[in-house]
């Protein structure tokens, strides 16, 4: 009788087991499947090199581009979002860091809000990852070529959250 009761409870067991397993790895695939028609909506952009920032970016939105590079027009405001994963970790805080970067030239730019924290709206849940929104400020002084918009996110502390640079071209 007791032989027959392990038996069973190991049978239970290895049945919760597996069962655990397809459910894990069908939330895998639906969570992979979901990155990837985000990136295959974002922009093109580049993770910076030997970036060691914490936060995957899984996708970029700028105001009316399309395609990089992107075209932004000498003072005007440009709407940018990102979603990215911060790993659980209920990030609440991103201090930017954005700079124009052209061949003779750096120039860092303004970014509204920032910091982004609690009060502006500016972080935000999307399907268990999280997205910021900003608006960069396209100085009326840059110089009218391509070049492209290095941006960096740190934490309180200083600490790299987000790195990633998009090709950019300024017009009049
Ligand atoms: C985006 O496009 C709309 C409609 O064409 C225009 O009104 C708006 O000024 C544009 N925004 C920027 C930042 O260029
Ligand atoms: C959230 O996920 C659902 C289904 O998985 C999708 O239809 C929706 O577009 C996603 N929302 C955003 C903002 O990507
Ligand atoms: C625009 O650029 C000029 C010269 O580089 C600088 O003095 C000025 O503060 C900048 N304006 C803003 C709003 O960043």
């Amino acid at each position: 009788m007791r032989g027959y009761f392990v038996y069973y409870l190991k049978i239970l067991w290895a049945f919760c087991v597996i069962n655990e397993t397809i459910a894990s790895a069908i939330k895998i695939t639906k969570d992979d499947a979901y990155k990837k028609l985000l990136s295959l909506r974002s922009l093109a952009f580049e993770d910076c090199v030997g970036s060691s920032s914490l936060y995957n970016v899984n996708y970029l939105n700028i105001e009316n581009c399309s395609r990089v590079p992107c075209s932004m027009a000498r003072d005007s405001t440009v709407k940018v979002t990102v979603l990215f994963d911060d790993n659980g970790n209920g990030v609440s805080f991103l201090k930017h860091e954005v700079r124009w970067v052209f061949t003779y030239l750096k120039s860092e730019a303004a970014i509204s809000p920032d910091p982004c924290d609690g009060d502006h709206n500016c972080i935000l849940n999307v399907n268990e990852s999280k997205s910021y929104w900003a608006n960069i400020y396209v100085n009326s002084t840059l110089p009218v070529m391509k070049g492209s918009m290095l941006w960096e996110a740190k934490d309180e502390n200083n600490k790299n959250l987000i790195c990633f640079e998009v090709p950019v071209v300024i017009t009049m």
